[in-house]
């Protein structure tokens, strides 16, 4: 039998990061963020100025890019070729240009195949856009995250305040806003909740009962298998 996954998709914000790391973290599956992905080769085109209209040379330097993930004493560590990027992929400039990579399907397939690997080896919490629909269809369960966008926004500053990064409600709201709408209007895997999601709205939730909505539909599941 194929090792378990929980899909877990959703807009910035819905708190995908937070959740699944907890979900992990009680199943003693492994947390996989497949946003830092993204994040750490745009980093990587920004910081060689490649053009983001220049598709071969992004292409090029993807297929040449090592990207190690791992949890160390509970912080997510993001190396790529061999240096931590973990905080720098979480810049604002960051987030605003992933679109561009996230828009070549050849990145994408390059990312997908690194993301289906994790699988071979261990039971796994993967948050993302493309999660269920995508990389791993037949995931045991597939969940869609969501809350307000005032609230996304909310989250999201006091993330960036917590990391030292000073940004105005209104730039974050801009441009989360802006994000969502390439995220799920873009040609090749758009962030879609399809039939076969459980959808939750955090709105009003804590971090406690949206994780324990995610452990009680894990074990119904589970019990059914
Ligand atoms: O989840 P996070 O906000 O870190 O993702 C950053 C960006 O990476 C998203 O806005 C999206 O464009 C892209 N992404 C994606 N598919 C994923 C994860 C992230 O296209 N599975």
């Amino acid at each position: 039998m194929k090792n378990f996954v929980i899909a877990i998709d959703g807009p910035a914000g819905s708190g995908k990061s937070t959740i699944s790391r907890l979900v992990a973290k009680k199943l003693n599956f492994l947390y996989v963020d497949t946003g830092a992905m993204y994040r750490a080769l745009t980093l990587k085109a920004m910081k060689k100025n490649i053009p983001f209209q220049n598709k071969e040379k992004l292409i090029d330097m993807a297929k040449n890019t090592e990207i190690e993930l791992y949890d160390e004493d509970g912080k997510f560590k993001v190396i790529m070729d061999g240096e931590d990027v973990s905080e720098e992929i979480r810049k604002e400039e960051v987030s605003k240009n992933t679109s561009y990579i996230a828009s070549i399907l050849e990145i994408r397939k390059i990312l997908w195949e690194m993301q289906r690997k994790f699988r071979e080896k261990y039971n796994v919490v993967m948050e993302g856009r493309d999660i269920g629909s995508k990389v791993f269809p037949d995931a045991q369960i597939k969940i869609y995250l969501d809350a307000s966008i005032e609230e996304r926004v909310k989250r999201r500053y006091s993330q960036l305040k917590e990391m030292g990064i000073e940004e105005s409600i209104e730039k974050i709201k801009k441009e989360m806003m802006e994000r969502d709408q390439k995220d799920k209007n873009r040609e090749i895997a758009p962030l879609i909740k399809g039939d076969d999601y459980y959808y939750i709205d955090t709105t009003n939730l804590t971090i406690d009962e949206v994780v324990e909505t995610v452990i009680s539909i894990y074990k119904n599941i589970k019990d059914r298998l």
